[in-house]
């Protein structure tokens, strides 16, 4: 690397003026942007202008580039450019979720054949050092269990509607105004956004490779006041997240749904738009970590620290690729569901193992039950927009790992 990390960047909007601005305040960095590519040219920009060009090629192409920071918002052409960037032996730093999250194997292998780096901490829960978390510091610690508050937006949505009494439209607009929403909203409360992140995180937890679309989940938008009601009632938050744990020695379950967490855990306290990653590990037990998600600064602090490890050559590894054992994923799972409902013949009780509390009232009702998560992923009624499906975990420590159902005195203690 020469003396200064000179650098091409790619999009200037939300998070690319961050950079810029945080780049240029940290003469510590030693870093230069050389050029920036742009798609409207006919805005008006905070940066000097004949920094902007509108042909990508100009980076891509300049030899005195040796970084490109990938910030823009289309998967796919982002993929072309991180591609073509790597095939010209430049580094790449990039915060696309979508984009790592749909190719990552094939990121990987880029990276190999072209012997750059290729880092991406900002892309999961932004200023939380997660990435860099699980491929040192867990480095032969066996992991048990990752469980996250991975999207800022739909924290910060729940949070004003159940702390606030906000409507769901205007938490979602002041989310929009602050720049922690995608430009396309319903990647986040549809739970798209944080199943691109639970994908990349199945890479760093257990070597996994899978597609999003291998990945169970539902968003927020199925929540409605009954589900609230009942969280009220027994002091438990509704929170959405991602949640991944082994269940046998080569295997791994993985889902985001809203989930209820009690008083004691620690997401019960995890708001606006901050995120939250819980890790559960053979020796270091259990290991919290919290930090704003979303955000133009947030997410700009861990490009920041993305560029200052290129400095000294930093690269994932994918130690648990290459470990001794292979896990997969997997869906014969028994889970403990709130399963709430406006119209109770289409929920089909007989996909339950066991109900352990049900309720009707005149217009609306719910069940508390244990069903297989291929079940669930089978069900035509769990997938109707008036039936809210809710995670109900035991708290226990490592209970995944015990158990493949949960003990009868937990099930009658938590209920
Ligand atoms: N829309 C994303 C979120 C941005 O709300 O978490 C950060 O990835």
């Amino acid at each position: 690397m020469s003396e200064k990390l000179n650098i091409g960047l790619v999009g200037f909007g939300v998070v690319g003026e961050g950079v810029y601005n945080v780049i240029i305040n940290t003469p510590s960095l030693q870093a230069i942007v050389k050029k920036i590519a742009i798609k409207h040219p006919e805005k008006q920009r905070n940066a000097p202008s004949e920094l902007f060009t509108s042909d990508v090629n100009e980076l891509l192409y300049d030899e005195n580039i040796d970084i490109i920071v990938e910030l823009i918002d289309d998967a796919e052409e982002a993929f072309w450019i991180v591609r073509m960037a790597m095939e010209q032996k430049k580094h790449v730093v990039s915060a696309n979720k979508k984009m790592i999250a749909w190719h990552l194997p094939e990121l990987i292998e880029l990276q190999k054949n072209y012997q750059v780096s290729f880092l991406y901490e900002a892309a999961v829960c932004a200023s939380i050092p997660i990435l860099r978390n699980l491929e040192e510091y867990f480095d032969n610690d066996l992991l048990h269990a990752l469980s996250g508050i991975v999207n800022g937006s739909t924290n910060f949505i729940l949070t004003k509607m159940n702390q606030q009494g906000w409507p769901y439209d205007i938490a979602l607009l002041e989310a929009q105004r602050l720049g922690f929403a995608e430009s396309d909203p319903a990647l986040d409360v549809e739970g798209y956004d944080a199943v691109n992140k639970l994908t990349i995180l199945l890479k760093h937890t257990f070597g996994i490779d899978c597609h999003p679309s291998e990945v169970y989940f539902h968003g927020i938008t199925k929540i409605k006041p009954i589900d609230t009601q009942f969280a009220k009632e027994k002091r438990l938050e509704i929170k959405l997240v991602a949640n991944t744990f082994r269940i046998s020695n080569d295997q791994v379950v993985a889902f985001v749904l809203p989930q209820f967490v009690s008083g004691t855990h620690p997401f019960h306290r995890v708001m606006n738009e901050y995120n939250a990653v819980l890790i559960s590990s053979g020796l270091a037990d259990e290991q919290f970590l919290s930090g704003k998600g979303a955000g133009r600064y947030p997410t700009s602090s861990a490009v920041l620290s993305d560029l200052s490890a290129l400095r000294y050559g930093y690269r994932y590894e994918y130690k648990k690729s290459n470990a001794i054992t292979a896990y997969s994923l997997c869906s014969n799972y028994l889970m403990r569901v709130f399963i709430s409902f406006e119209e109770d013949e289409l929920v089909d009780l007989n996909d339950f193992e066991n109900i352990h509390l049900s309720c009707k009232e005149p217009a609306v009702g719910y069940i508390v039950g244990d069903i297989l998560v291929q079940r669930l992923i089978d069900a035509t009624w769990a997938k109707h927009p008036a039936i809210s499906v809710i995670y109900y975990p035991a708290e226990t420590k490592n209970e995944h790992v015990e158990y493949g159902t949960f003990p009868a005195a937990l099930v009658e203690a938590m209920i």
